[in-house]
């Protein structure tokens, strides 16, 4: 028997759907071959990322043990032996995080209809015509785009049908939000045939709704830039685990076992730091540069650590850092980074926010997450969306 094969029959009996002889096939095999033993042990570890590990970012068991399931595991472990690891690989500067982004061939380009549709959102002679003809040419938007006009959010009477009675209920903000968290969410679901990453846009929706309220508090203009820098402020994550998805499976479970931060303990390890893939994968779709500049240094709260920025960038910053902060106080999906948050001082004081105004930032939270499920409608169905 060979090492693949032997690995196919370790996976069918870890999905509880091999057969008597194929158990005994094993065992075997177990007994006789020098090199069995290693296998068994490193198909078992593997397994048991996909399994559990994954668990954190996907809401549900990653893959459920059945015999299709199998399958699906079998085409994972084949993915994963064309990756390369990407721990130890010693990466400093930023033309080795372009490297790396120019390798992530499934990473798909950023739909240009995103793009349209925030120029025509943004245009004062915008009208509800315009944005339905754009919309028109994107099927999963549009659904998207109803599915929310006839949630419970919006409680209507009767059932909307068409997108020009979606749009002239929602409003354009609305319809901006909408459009720009299904564009990321839709196409980045297409970067791979495998993951179903439902907890972790959770947690990326609850960021980007969450920095709005604090830019409002603080008196920062809330717009597009803002919005969508939050939501994909974590989105060099998806980059790593494109990449090596087992390397970087075992970074988030060591923060599970730790509680020890992701970006300390990537660092540690010397795996790419989110933060540079996410800035990387930023300019790779050529997003204007606050964008990825705030992504860049999104756990920095000493704005002396940072590099001179513009001051715009600045309080992008502030917001997101304090807006992941009490997300994930809130337990509000999972980025896979399971440090118990604390707010730095310092931050606080040079933001001047005393307890009575936090204590107001995080009841404002509260009430846009309530009013954020129907977003997360958006999240595709077989997924479980909340
Ligand atoms: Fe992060
Ligand atoms: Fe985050």
């Amino acid at each position: 028997m060979n090492k693949q094969k032997f690995q196919e029959l370790t996976i069918a009996i870890l999905s509880d759907s091999a057969s008597e002889e194929e158990n005994s096939i094993h065992s075997q095999a177990l007994q006789n071959e020098d090199w069995a033993q290693d296998v068994y042990e490193d198909t078992c570890h593997t397994h048991n990322l996909l399994t559990q590990t994954f668990r954190t970012l996907s809401d549900q068991p990653a893959i459920a043990p059945t015999n299709t399931s199998k399958e699906q595991m079998v085409k994972l472990f084949e993915m994963m032996d064309k990756q390369s690891p990407l721990r130890g690989s010693a990466i400093a500067d930023k033309e080795t995080y372009a490297d790396l982004v120019s390798k992530l061939d499934k990473l798909p380009t950023l739909p240009i209809i995103l793009d349209a549709i925030s120029k025509a959102l943004n245009d004062e002679h915008a009208n509800v015509i315009k944005i339905e003809e754009l919309l028109n040419g994107d099927q999963s938007l549009t659904s998207s785009v109803l599915r929310l006009a006839n949630s419970a959010r919006y409680g209507l009477p009767h059932k909307v049908f068409s997108l020009h009675q979606a749009i002239s209920l929602m409003g354009f903000d609305e319809v901006q939000q909408i459009v720009v968290t299904a564009s990321v969410i839709s196409f980045m679901d297409k970067a791979n045939d495998f993951f179903s990453l439902n907890n972790f846009w959770r947690h990326s929706i609850g960021v980007a709704n969450a920095t709005c309220v604090v830019a409002n508090e603080l008196g920062v203009s809330d717009d597009y830039i803002l919005y969508t820098t939050a939501l994909l402020h974590d989105i060099g994550k998806l980059g790593n685990l494109l990449l090596d998805t087992k390397g970087y499976l075992q970074i988030i479970q060591q923060s599970l076992d730790t509680k020890l931060p992701l970006h300390q303990l990537e660092i540690e390890e010397v795996f790419p730091e989110h933060t540079r893939m996410g800035e990387a994968i930023c300019e790779h779709w050529g997003l204007p540069k606050m964008i990825s500049q705030a992504i860049r240094y999104h756990h920095e709260p000493d704005i002396n650590k940072r590099p001179p920025l513009p001051e715009e960038v600045n309080h992008t910053i502030d917001c997101i850092y304090l807006a992941d902060i009490l997300i994930r106080q809130n337990h509000f999906g999972h980025s896979g980074n399971a440090e118990e948050p604390e707010i730095d001082e310092g931050l606080l004081k040079r933001l001047d926010i005393h307890t009575i105004r936090l204590e107001q930032i995080k009841a404002d939270i509260n009430d846009s997450l309530n009013q954020v499920h129907g977003l997360l409608d958006i999240l595709p169905e077989e997924y479980g969306a909340a």
